[in-house]
């Protein structure tokens, strides 16, 4: 008879990885052993990539290539294209998205090799690939064509120019460039985990892949950044209906969206940078609502119920600041992660052992079978 369950395998080890590290009582994260407050703001989305799936910060001539490299494979194969008029009917851009992740493997030449070497093609494919979808999708929604991917802008800056319709500003490009590299990996967190799950029967990155773009899509994981800014727009009152939001929802036992963690018992690290970028933005933009509303949340949540934000909280604000329209949080969300999805894919694949948990039986025993008729 098998052991109680950690209920969601709160506190249960379930993988070894090299990718990332969380202390949750010091509110530390590591990618390879940097220290995100190391990484974020100094280290580009790209470099991180590098660090993350190729296994080390890439020097200049590394960098370069990498580069070059994600701007040849970003292109949208004919399946995904071919699927596209059907998707955007699709209720949320989450559902059209990971329909669109798992056409993309129709047209890859390396769909069903599990390599390592073809690993880290797809790894690059899938990383330049998911902005083009959402912007190639978002495009196809409101009747136009997503501007064209320009050469001296990066990831980040060439996914606000698609977006928005307008190239960003130098700070808006660095801005999101850090809120890419602040959402790239986290441990086993719900959609990694799925993407371990699905690699570990020896299936490919695509599925796996697939399967993390539906578990990030709910609220209590990467959909809770869409659900804070909705929070923030139902709120009668602005900043003087912060507490009153707060106290009714804790009193009919809601969840406040946001705020807190499974693992951090003290403030998530990368809610401290989206802070901060949210401040400056808020005086950049001459807009102040959500960032002062964020502030007032945050302290009449702590002060009722001791919980802290977490990474979703103030990137509601910060998408919002940079332009994005709310049902695309969740889709950048997916942008940055899958720079962590493929990296643990590749990791499970050159380690592979069957991932199949036991459960605890708490049905019915020693049933009597009754033929149909006597039922
Ligand atoms: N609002 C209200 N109460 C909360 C919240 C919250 N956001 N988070 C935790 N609690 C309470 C919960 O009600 C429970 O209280 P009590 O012991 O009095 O019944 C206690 O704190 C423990 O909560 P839990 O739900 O058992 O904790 P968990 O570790 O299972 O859940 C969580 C973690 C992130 C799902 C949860 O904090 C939550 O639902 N947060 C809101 C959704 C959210 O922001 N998700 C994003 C997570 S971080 C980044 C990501 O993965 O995308």
């Amino acid at each position: 008879m098998a052991d109680k369950p950690a209920r969601g395998l709160a506190d249960v080890v379930a993988a070894s990885t090299a990718l990332s590290d969380v202390d949750g009582v010091a509110g530390r994260l590591y990618y390879r052993g940097y220290d995100i407050h190391d990484l974020a703001g100094r280290t580009s989305f790209e470099e991180c990539v590098h660090l993350l799936v190729r296994g080390t910060l890439p020097t200049t001539a590394e960098l370069d290539t990498l580069v070059a490299e994600l701007a040849e494979a970003r292109t949208i194969g004919a399946s995904a294209q071919a699927v596209l008029p059907h998707v955007i009917r699709s209720g949320t851009p989450m559902e059209a998205l990971r329909t669109l992740v798992s056409a993309l493997s129709v047209d890859d030449p390396d769909a069903s090799d599990s390599g390592a070497e073809a690993n880290q093609r797809k790894a690059v494919r899938l990383v330049a690939q998911m902005p083009m979808l959402v912007a190639t999708y978002h495009a196809a929604r409101t009747g136009g064509a997503a501007p064209d991917p320009v050469v001296d802008l990066g990831i980040a800056g060439n996914f606000l120019l698609q977006i928005t319709g307008s190239r960003p500003s130098p700070r808006a490009a660095e801005i999101f460039d850090e809120c890419l590299v602040l959402h790239a990996d986290h441990t086993m967190n719900a959609s990694t985990f799925t993407a371990r799950v699905v690699a570990a029967t020896l299936s490919d990155m695509h599925s796996a892949i697939t399967a993390a773009m539906g578990a990030l899509r709910g609220p209590l994981h990467g959909g809770a950044n869409e659900a804070v800014m909705k929070t923030m727009q139902s709120i009668d009152g602005g900043v003087d209906g912060v507490e009153a939001y707060v106290r009714q929802t804790l009193d009919a036992h809601g969840k406040l969206m946001g705020f807190g963690h499974r693992v951090y018992k003290t403030e998530d690290p990368r809610a401290t940078h989206l802070r901060r970028i949210s401040e400056e933005l808020a005086d950049s933009t001459g807009d102040r609502g959500y960032y002062k509303m964020s502030r007032r949340m945050e302290e009449v949540v702590f002060d009722v119920k001791g919980l802290y934000p977490n990474v979703d909280f103030f990137a509601a604000s910060v998408y919002h600041y940079l332009g994005i329209p709310t049902d695309l949080f969740t889709p950048v969300f997916a942008v940055s992660r899958m720079s962590g999805w493929t990296a643990h894919v590749i990791e499970q694949h050159l380690d592979n052992r069957l991932i199949r948990p036991d459960s605890e039986y708490i049905g019915e025993r020693d049933q009597k079978w009754v033929p149909i008729e006597e039922r």
